[in-house]
């Protein structure tokens, strides 16, 4: 298998912004970035505190819930979320939980340490200003592809909690590379402004429309360089086994080694999400001609079955992460 076939490529070929008196600024971004990547030139972001610790919790057999719960208490969005979580259908009870104690007790341990990750990883990572709509997008589709992942490695007796995270982190280099790209472009911004000032004229804001060219942009940068940028994160953030490998090759999971099982997972997660268009628009494939479902080991009447449950599965963790 190559990139070409995988359903996330073949994005970056449109020539970004062509004809456009912006677009020469948007090449010197992609420029910029691209020596940033190659050079490792560019900040990770640090983990965020919460999920710091969360990781460490796993290493440590001795703690359980009530350690949880003394972390989580320090933020109250996150404890509101994991109430909210534990409501939704993906964690439905019979009643209504509206304590932090019997929320937790529902998720159970393993789950909760991964939900716990997730929303500080939410409330740090993907809040950048002004590229809200496009960090949502990914979020969203990470939170179904972390659902899509969990359930496919239950069927297949894999872990199903390292599963979530894989498919949960499995684009974390997105938004780190928005990070970069708001900074390259900010800089543009600010030499546009110099150059006009120093040609006597006024810059007027409405002058600067990014947004269609971004919109352009980001795929190609997305394309180019999230698993890379990806594969950095994980490794600065120490996340557990073989998440980096994953998070490298989950669009090319051939070339994987010790994880190539996760990435084939996280490879078969991505399709579903792209069929239904889940976190972004649906481009729908056929879905019994995929060789990741193959070498996953699924008959093509158990990928029908697939077929029919995903997409109520992922919908019932997406509102509510
Ligand atoms: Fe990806
Ligand atoms: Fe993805």
């Amino acid at each position: 298998m190559t990139a070409k076939t995988d359903p996330e490529y073949g994005k970056g070929v449109a020539k970004v912004g062509e004809g456009d008196p912006l677009s020469p600024i948007l090449a010197e971004i992609r420029l910029g970035v691209k020596t940033a990547v190659s050079k490792e030139d560019f900040e990770i972001p640090l983990l965020p505190h919460v999920a710091s610790q969360v990781l460490q919790m796993a290493n440590n057999p001795k703690a359980g819930i009530p350690e949880i719960e003394n972390l989580v208490k320090q933020d109250q969005v996150i404890a509101a979320k994991i109430i909210k979580t534990a409501n939704s259908p993906f964690y439905r009870g019979l009643s209504n939980i509206v304590s932090l104690r019997d929320a937790m007790g529902r998720m159970g341990l393993k789950a909760l340490k991964d939900i716990v990750f997730s929303l500080s990883i939410h409330s740090k990572v993907f809040k950048i200003k002004s590229f809200e709509p496009v960090l949502d997008s990914i979020w969203d589709h990470s939170v179904a592809c972390a659902a899509i992942c969990q359930h496919i490695a239950k069927k297949k007796g894999m872990d199903a909690e390292h599963a979530f995270l894989a498919g949960l982190v499995h684009d974390i280099g997105k938004p780190v590379l928005v990070q970069v790209v708001s900074e390259f472009e900010e800089k543009q911004r600010k030499m546009m402004i110099e150059k006009m000032r120093a040609q006597k004229k006024t810059f007027d804001p409405k002058d600067w429309k990014i947004d269609k060219l971004r919109d352009m942009l980001l795929p190609i940068i997305f394309d180019e360089y999230h698993g890379i940028v990806g594969a950095l994160v994980a490794t600065k953030w120490k996340l557990p086994g073989t998440l980096s490998e994953v998070i490298r090759f989950h669009h090319d999971y051939a070339q994987a080694k010790e994880g190539q099982k996760m990435a084939a997972l996280v490879h078969a997660a991505n399709i579903f999400c792209h069929h239904f268009g889940l976190g972004h628009e649906a481009k729908p494939v056929d879905l019994t001609q995929q060789k990741a479902f193959f070498d996953l080991g699924f008959t093509i009447d158990q990928i029908k079955v697939l077929e029919k449950e995903i997409p109520e599965i992922a919908k019932s963790l997406m509102g509510s992460l």
